[in-house]
């Protein structure tokens, strides 16, 4: 297994609208495998979509058993909301891709989702509680939408800012 580069904002990758797997094989199971190492490997992450490794695919996994219990972790390919409830929940997001930045996002609190498992069985599952805010963080990615674009246009623009000094600074750093 291959611990995969994960992209960060400002990185356009990350706004571009991933494709529906044709075929769950081998390879595919390969690179899922892959895309769990790298998430496991990740400061806290609980969730991962194959774009923030520069893969258009419409491929999450996911682990929300928390630290101190055994793993438990998840797939879901071509993913899908059937349907969301009308209530809405506001959860403390954090992403892979928009390092050391929290914020508050309001989603609807309950939704179903449509999916493909590692197998490439279908399953239709309803969510709630903090599966239901990462599985609906998760399918933006795959839509090339960023937590941040769910939050004030104010707020975003000073995280926005600091990515961008952020990365310029990187980007010095190297020309030597
Ligand atoms: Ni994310």
């Amino acid at each position: 297994m291959t611990i995969l580069r994960i992209l960060t904002a400002p990185n356009p990758v990350l706004r571009t609208t991933s494709k529906p797997v044709k075929k769950v094989d081998d390879a595919l199971r390969a690179f899922i495998d892959d895309m769990l190492e790298t998430m496991y490997h990740s400061e806290n992450g609980i969730g991962l979509a194959a774009i923030q490794v520069g893969v258009h695919k419409r491929i999450i996994v996911m682990d929300l058993s928390g630290e101190d219990a055994p793993k438990n972790p998840k797939c879901y390919i071509n993913p899908e909301i059937t349907w969301t409830g009308e209530e809405v929940a506001i959860h403390s997001e954090g992403c892979l891709s928009v390092p050391e930045y929290y914020a508050e996002v309001e989603r609807p609190a309950k939704c179903r989702v449509k999916y493909l498992d590692y197998r490439g069985k279908e399953h239709e599952q309803e969510a709630e509680g903090l599966f239901a805010t990462c599985i609906q963080h998760e399918i933006d990615h795959l839509d090339g939408i960023l937590f941040i674009d769910h939050i004030s246009s104010l707020k975003r623009g000073m995280i926005v800012k600091k990515l961008n000094k952020a990365q310029r600074e990187k980007a010095q750093a190297h020309t030597i």
